[in-house]
């Protein structure tokens, strides 16, 4: 996992995002001990997505497009590399750049992309509601570059 201010490429540790963002990333995360969580009901169910070179661009672009939700967001890496923008509390985006077994909490309406530069990803998403967990794209998005 790599951790960057967009702007200035200035690296971040998981602790100054997490007081930046709130978001929670965590790297050498064991399958099992995210099946824990859902199994100790701290997540009601998950499903695993892939994405390949067979995923429509519309379903990529939506991805990319800046949104929230009103749930937390919450992503297993199982294989290839991917990268999420999360704006921080100052509005300005940082890059968590992730790979396998990493562990990821988006914290509910916090504003976010996603890209998969090189279209092979597998990944495990843990729910504790579903209606939370639409896209809200942001309105008043000052943002017009993708990756
Ligand atoms: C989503 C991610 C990729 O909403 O942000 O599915
Ligand atoms: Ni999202």
């Amino acid at each position: 996992m790599k951790i960057y201010e967009l702007e200035n490429l200035n690296p971040l540790t998981n602790s100054q995002l997490k007081e930046e963002t709130g978001v929670i990333a965590s790297s050498d995360i064991d399958l099992r001990e995210v099946m824990n969580l859902v199994s100790s009901g701290q997540y009601n169910s998950f499903d695993e997505v892939t994405i390949n070179e067979n995923t429509p661009d519309e379903t990529l672009g939506k991805f990319a497009k800046e949104h929230s939700h009103s749930d937390e967001e919450v992503r297993y890496f199982l294989s290839g590399q991917s990268i999420f923008d999360v704006r921080s509390y100052k509005d300005h985006w940082i890059r968590i750049e992730v790979e396998d077994k990493d562990f990821i909490t988006i914290p509910a309406n916090l504003f976010h992309r996603f890209f998969t530069p090189d279209k092979n990803v597998k990944a495990l998403r843990l729910f504790s509601g579903k209606e939370g967990w639409v896209p809200n794209y942001r309105e008043d998005t000052k943002d017009v570059s993708a990756v």
